[in-house]
């Protein structure tokens, strides 16, 4: 295939050799005549392990070669990929000036061309950038005449290792504005040695993705190096630590608690979690991931109940108070402090959960059950039956099977609110 590489930067300079290093003829562009200098005699502009190598190979054999002149590129060309820069501003914004000026420039060129090019965006950009910001950037004629299509495949090459990366990348994730370019980048992709998995998915979700996962790369250090705090405070080895947290890939290195959803609560994360937070104090040790995480999780009981009262009618029930499915412990339920905050604004709330039996609750969960009878005085339906001729608006946590059977069965209308939807 015959590509072309705009910006040979880190991502454009593995990108291109890697690709010529296959066999396809790579046409690199830069508006540096240094790093094209130097890339044309085959030296690398900045440290990668094994791509000098393969750069030089690829020199040898010509299937790549480096030049200032983006018409001279694109000419060559029957894919193109965009991997310029894309930092930050000072107030956090992306500086997406240089992806602009490269697509306003190849808007301008294709006018003059009399065939199509697909152009791959590979910089990271924010969501909603290709439909708010690039395809807007492309005059009507040239969408007219069939001379482009648009994609966007975002890199996950790690610097040190990005050759390795490349001919066994995680994950290949594409958006694509038509079959023509999903096809052609499909057909790409494939050339590489490996097992070749591609995800097809919006531009929108593509482009979010990108940020998801380095966000959750960058929380993961954070978290580590937190725990580290507060082992080395009480003599525990911090690596037996995090080595026995990802010795559980069940549960921790695992697909587990990596569903959106509603708040958790119960009798274990947040006690355990507020005891973080109170060693870290008494240390004088500051761990702002952990000890925000609370107010993340109070943030989401917030947004729903901002959600109810703009999307709820008529009487409003619950169904599945408890703190999750499956079990009948009140202790630290999300769904109870939400109702006690919705209280203030509702003045009867009923209540149905399939799996409390009220006359065998004990301990604690009675106490928890009692204080909220006497503060809240909501409605108690046993039977999901009674609970859904009783209600409009029907908050829904958990399974709860009999209320969404009872619900098919009795053919009422309810506006069913799924908590975990939200
Ligand atoms: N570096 C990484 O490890 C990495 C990994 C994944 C994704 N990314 C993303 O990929 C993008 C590129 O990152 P990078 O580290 O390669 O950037 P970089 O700054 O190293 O390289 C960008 C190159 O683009 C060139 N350029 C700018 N405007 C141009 C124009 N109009 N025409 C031709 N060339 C032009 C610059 O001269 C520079 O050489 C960014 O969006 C980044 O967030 C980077």
């Amino acid at each position: 295939m015959n590509i072309s590489i705009i910006g040979l930067g880190y991502v454009g300079v593995i990108t291109g050799v890697c690709l010529s290093s296959l066999g396809h003829k790579v046409f690199g562009c830069d508006l540096s005549k240094e790093k094209v200098k130097m890339l044309s005699n085959g030296v690398m502009p900045f440290l990668e392990y094994g791509c000098e190598e393969l750069l030089k190979k690829s020199i040898l054999n010509k299937t790549f070669s480096a030049s200032t002149s983006l018409k001279d590129m694109l000419d060559e060309s029957d894919l193109t990929f965009v991997c310029v820069g894309t930092p930050s501003l000072n107030n956090g914004e992306v500086d997406l000036s240089s992806i602009k000026k490269v697509l306003k420039d190849i808007n301008e060129y294709l006018k003059n061309r009399d065939r199509w090019l697909g152009i791959c965006i590979r910089s990271t950009i924010p969501p909603g950038t290709i439909n708010n910001t690039v395809i807007p950037i492309f005059n009507v004629e040239n969408y007219l005449n069939n001379k482009y299509s648009i994609a966007f495949c975002p890199e996950f090459l790690r610097e040190g290792n990005s050759v390795n990366d490349f001919f066994k990348p995680p994950l290949t994730v594409t958006a694509s504005s038509d079959n023509k370019i999903k096809m052609l980048l499909n057909e790409l992709w494939s050339s590489i040695p490996g097992k070749f998995q591609g995800n097809e998915v919006s531009f929108e979700e593509a482009e979010l993705y990108k940020y998801t996962s380095n966000a959750f790369h960058a929380l993961k250090i954070s978290f580590a190096n937190e725990i580290s705090l507060i082992s080395k405070e009480y003599n525990a080895n911090p690596n037996v630590v995090m080595d026995l947290l990802k010795s559980d890939t069940l549960l921790n290195i695992s697909t587990k608690y990596l569903r959106p959803g509603y708040a958790f609560g119960g009798s274990c994360l947040p006690k355990d979690l507020r005891a973080l937070s109170h060693l870290a104090k008494k240390n004088n040790l500051v761990i702002p991931v952990l000890s925000n995480i609370l107010k993340s999780n109070e943030n989401i009981i917030l947004n729903a109940k901002n959600h109810i009262i703009k999307n709820s009618y008529g009487a409003i029930g619950f169904a599945g108070i408890t703190f999750k499915d499956g079990t009948d412990d009140l202790r630290e339920s999300s769904v109870l402090k939400l109702i006690y905050d919705l209280s203030k604004k509702y003045d009867k709330i009923s209540v149905h959960d399939e799996n409390i039996d009220i006359n065998n609750l004990t301990g604690v969960n009675l106490k928890i059950w009692q204080k909220f009878i006497e503060l809240i005085e909501p409605v108690v339906y046993e039977k999901a039956e009674d609970f859904i001729k009783s209600v409009d608006t029907i908050i829904i946590h958990g399974l709860q099977e009999n209320v969404f059977k009872e619900i098919r069965k009795s053919n009422l209308k309810k506006n069913v609110i799924d908590l975990n939807e939200i």
